[in-house]
C-alpha cells in the first residue's frame, strides 16, 4: 500500500481520485472502472486515442468513463504536426488536450523523434547534417513548447535501437544524422536537452518495443539510461510499449523478465511506463469478430493482460499502464497485418468489455486490498 501510493506522486488528479475512493464507501455490488481501480493504487491507466472519433458517443464515454491518461495514437507524429518544414498544424492535437481536460486526464505526448516514419520532406531534402540538426531543434521547441503544461510525460525518442541492441540507422542519427553520427546515442541525448529546455516540467521518457523483459536491446537502453543519469541527461522514464502476439513465444517470454526489467530500470531513477499494450489474437479468415470468450486464445490473451496489469500494479517503478487503443473497432493490428490478427484490446468492435477487461480490472483491485 505504501509502495502504491508512492506512485501518486506522477499525478495530482490520482491522488484526488485515490482519497475520493478511500473516503466515499461504494456499495458492494459496484464494479468499480479501470479509472476507479488503477487511481485507488496512484496508477495511470490510458489509452492510445484518435481524436477524429471523439464525436462518437461510444467511443468517448468509454474512454471517459475507463481511462484517466490519453495519448495521440497518430496526431502527434511529425508527419501530421509538421507536415511541411516551419508548417505547424496543432488541430487534432488541440482536440486530445481539450477531451483530456474536460474528462480530468493525463495527456502523454507521441513522440517528438522517432527514426522511422518521417515525413518525406525530411527523408528526401537531401538536408546536411546542420540543417538537420537546426529541423529537429526547431521541432522539438515548437512543439514541446506549444503543450508545456498541457502534456505530463513525452515520449522524446521512440524506437531509437534495433532487436540486437544497435542505433538504427537513421536520418538523425547517421543518414547523415544532425552532426553526431557515430558519437552513439549522443543524438538521443540531444534530443532530450531540447525537449527538457522547450518544457522544464514534463517528464521525459524514452519508448520502445520488444524490451519488455530482460534481453539484448533492454540491455542497450539500461546502459544508455545508467549513461544519461550519470551525466546528468534529463531522462525521466522508459515506455515499455508491450505489443503481444498470443502464438509467439515472446508472448510468454517477456512476462518472465518483465518484472526485473522495470525493477533494474527504477533503481536507476526513472519511472517505468507500459505505453502501448495490446494482444492480438490470429483471426481466421474473413473473420473481424471476437472468438469465443471460452477458446484458449482468448483465455490466454486474459491471463497476458492480467499478468502485465498486476506486474505494473504491485511493483513501484511503473507508473501507468496504457492500452494501444480503445475498441478493437478501430486497433491497428488488423490494418497492418491485413487481417491475419487482430481482437487484441479490451473492449470489442460494439465497445463490450472483454475477458481482458475483466482481467486487467481484477489485477488492479487484487493490488488494492
Ligand atoms: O489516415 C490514413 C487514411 O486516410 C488512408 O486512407 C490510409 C491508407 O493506408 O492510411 C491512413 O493512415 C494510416 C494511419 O495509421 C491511420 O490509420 C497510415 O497509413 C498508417 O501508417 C498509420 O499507422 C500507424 C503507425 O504507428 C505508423 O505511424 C498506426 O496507426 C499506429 O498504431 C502505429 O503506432 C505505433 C507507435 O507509434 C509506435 N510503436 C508501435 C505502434 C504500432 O505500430
Amino acid at each position: 500500500m505504501a509502495g502504491a501510493l508512492s506512485k501518486s506522486l506522477v499525478s495530482g488528479i490520482v491522488i484526488a481520485a485515490a482519497v475520493a475512493a478511500m473516503v466515499a464507501p461504494t456499495p458492494a455490488d459496484h464494479q468499480p472502472s479501470l479509472a476507479e481501480a488503477a487511481g485507488r493504487l496512484g496508477l495511470l491507466v490510458g489509452a492510445a486515442v484518435d481524436p477524429a472519433h471523439f464525436s462518437e458517443p461510444d467511443y468517448a464515454e468509454t474512454l471517459a468513463r475507463e481511462f484517466n491518461m490519453v495519448e495521440p495514437e497518430n496526431v502527434m507524429k511529425w508527419r501530421h504536426i509538421e507536415p511541411a518544414r516551419g508548417h505547424f498544424d496543432f488541430g487534432a492535437w488541440d482536440q486530445v488536450v481539450s477531451f483530456a481536460a474536460a474528462h480530468q486526464m493525463k495527456v502523454r505526448g507521441h513522440n517528438l523523434l522517432w527514426p522511422a516514419r518521417n515525413p518525406a520532406w525530411v527523408t528526401d531534402g537531401h538536408f546536411t547534417p546542420a540543417e538537420l540538426r537546426e529541423i529537429l531543434h526547431e521541432h522539438i521547441a515548437t512543439v514541446a513548447g506549444h503543450y508545456g503544461g498541457k502534456v505530463f510525460a513525452w515520449d522524446v525518442v521512440n524506437e531509437a535501437f534495433d532487436s540486437r541492441g544497435r542505433l538504427r540507422h537513421s536520418v538523425w542519427y547517421d543518414e547523415p544524422g544532425i552532426g553526431l553520427a557515430g558519437r552513439g546515442t549522443a543524438y538521443v541525448e540531444q534530443a532530450f536537452r531540447w525537449a527538457r529546455e522547450a518544457d522544464p516540467k514534463a517528464l521525459l521518457f524514452y519508448n520502445d518495443y520488444a524490451a519488455e523483459g530482460l534481453n539484448a536491446k533492454s540491455d542497450a537502453i539500461y546502459t544508455m539510461v545508467r549513461d544519461f543519469k550519470r551525466c546528468g541527461v534529463p531522462i525521466d522514464g522508459v515506455g515499455l510499449q508491450m505489443h503481444v502476439a498470443v502464438g509467439s513465444p515472446e508472448g510468454i517470454s517477456v512476462l518472465t523478465s518483465l518484472d526485473a526489467n522495470i525493477t533494474r530500470l527504477a533503481r536507476l531513477g526513472v519511472q517505468v511506463q507500459i505505453t502501448e499494450m495490446d494482444v492480438s489474437l490470429p483471426l481466421p479468415e474473413g473473420q473481424t469478430s471476437e472468438p469465443p470468450a471460452d477458446s484458449p486464445e482468448v483465455r490466454q490473451q486474459a491471463g497476458l493482460y492480467g499478468r502485465v496489469a498486476a506486474i505494473c500494479a504491485g511493483n513501484p517503478g511503473c507508473t501507468a499502464f496504457q492500452t494501444w487503443g480503445v475498441t478493437d473497432r478501430y486497433s491497428w493490428i488488423p490494418v497492418f497485418t491485413h487481417g491475419k490478427r487482430g481482437s487484441g484490446l479490451l473492449f470489442d468492435n460494439d465497445y463490450r468489455p472483454k475477458p481482458c477487461y475483466q482481467a486487467v480490472l481484477k489485477a488492479l483491485m487484487d493490488a488494492w486490498r
